[in-house]
């Protein structure tokens, strides 16, 4: 990489050459303490190495390399429903946008070389239905769309096949044969254990374990080697009460007062796993565990279940450049701080694409109901992925 950057940075003016060369001379003696070896991109700017970059400061660019798989293709993976090339939607300006971070070098994706890095690897995607948006995009994103069907179906391995009356199973999982690659998906929408509290009764609450990790993660976590978190949108009273789910800590149910208010059980939740997973790394430091930080919702009345709408088209109508240093989600930044789980942070930077959701267009929608939490694909949560892939 280095060696590509200095021989196209060769080719450059002269008089513009000199002034780099000088200014990166001063900059290599006045941090002789602490060498640090330095970049210089295509603009001439300084790029920072990969472990010291924010990639969520930045800003959105047009590109027209993008999108960089086909809404039409990827039948294999990718639900018609998120397809937004599938709807009637007909403006999809949305999809020719690139994320710059400022002053960090952001790789182009390229699935075969993912693959490669991923050789004999598994990757692993746990979260809520955001996180299946992200999975349907790498799986999209790592063939280009294109079929492949060599591809081989794992998923009775991990478990993962369609439940007695269930529409579809808990996750999916594909490995790739040529690099002997597994890139898999499982649902836990709170990454919390969850229990039937009375096994014989269909209609027995469920536990919600806010302090053990869900039994897949336990069950295979020594055989994943990256592992991408999320959670998020299920922690409101209305989804728990929906999934019959009662929230326990220490095997027994929530009793105290400022436990029981779902924001405090969520943060709570959220640490336990992040130190659970840390202790993971201890055990086998080649695990890499990233936290994604929340996908943002654009309801304009902010109410999931009362409708709302995110019909704005226009891109970047406020503004398209993250600048602030903290993470937009505090709770998933403090989870992490003094673990070695990284933080996929994408919070402020998908905030401002409001215009980039499933909108009014979702299929399954047509009755009024817009979508303004799921996004189009492909699209935003191709970006996620790309900051995933500068990071691996
Ligand atoms: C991806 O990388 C391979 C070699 O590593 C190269 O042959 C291929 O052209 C690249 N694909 C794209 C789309 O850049
Ligand atoms: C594939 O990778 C796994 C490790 O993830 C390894 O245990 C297995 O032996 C590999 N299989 C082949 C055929 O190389
Ligand atoms: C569990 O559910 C069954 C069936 O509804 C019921 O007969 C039994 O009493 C329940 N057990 C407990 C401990 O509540």
């Amino acid at each position: 990489m280095k060696g590509v950057r200095w021989s196209r940075f060769r080719g450059r003016q002269y008089s513009y050459t000199l002034a780099v060369l000088v200014i990166t001379t001063v900059l290599l003696w006045s941090w002789e303490e602490n060498p640090v070896i330095t970049i210089v991109s295509d603009e001439g700017q300084f790029l920072k190495p990969p472990s010291e970059c924010n990639y969520a400061k930045g800003r959105w660019i047009a590109d027209n390399r993008r999108p960089l798989y086909s809404g039409t293709k990827c039948k294999q993976w990718l639900s018609d429903m998120w397809s937004c090339r599938l709807t009637l939607r007909k403006d999809f300006s949305y999809e020719a946008y690139r994320w710059q971070p400022e002053a960090c070098d952001m790789p182009e994706f390229n699935g075969s070389q993912f693959l490669r890095r991923m050789q004999d690897k598994t990757v692993a995607l746990v979260g809520d239905s955001l996180n299946r948006q992200q999975y349907q995009s790498l799986m999209c994103m790592i063939t280009g769309g294109e079929d492949r069907p060599e591809v081989e179906n794992v998923g009775r391995k991990y478990g993962l096949v369609v439940p007695r009356g269930a529409v579809r199973p808990d996750g999916w999982a594909y490995r790739f044969p040529d690099t002997n690659t597994t890139v898999l998906y499982y649902w836990s929408a709170s990454l919390c254990d969850l229990e039937p509290v009375n096994m014989t009764d269909p209609a027995t609450e469920i536990a919600m374990h806010l302090d053990r990790a869900p039994a897949f993660l336990s069950r295979y976590i020594d055989q994943i080697d990256v592992l991408v978190l999320n959670t998020g949108h299920h922690w409101n009273r209305g989804k728990l009460n929906a999934n019959r789910w009662v929230m326990y800590v220490g095997g027994k149910p929530v009793k105290d007062r400022m436990l029981v208010q779902i924001g405090n059980a969520k943060s709570f939740a959220v640490h336990s796993i992040a130190r659970w997973v840390d202790s993971q790394i201890t055990l086998r430091p080649q695990l890499k565990a990233f936290f994604r930080t929340i996908s943002p919702r654009h309801f304009y009345n902010g109410d999931w279940n009362t409708g709302g709408s995110c019909d704005n088209t226009m891109p970047m109508l406020h503004g398209s450049e993250v600048d602030q240093d903290e993470s937009s989600d505090s709770v998933i930044e403090s989870a992490v701080k003094s673990t070695r789980v990284k933080i996929l942070d994408i919070t402020a930077l998908s905030q401002l694409r409001d215009e980039a959701h499933m909108s009014r267009y979702s299929l399954k929608t047509s009755d009024g109901v817009h979508d303004c939490l799921h996004w189009c694909l492909p699209g935003i949560p191709d970006v996620w992925n790309e900051i995933l892939y500068a990071q691996l």
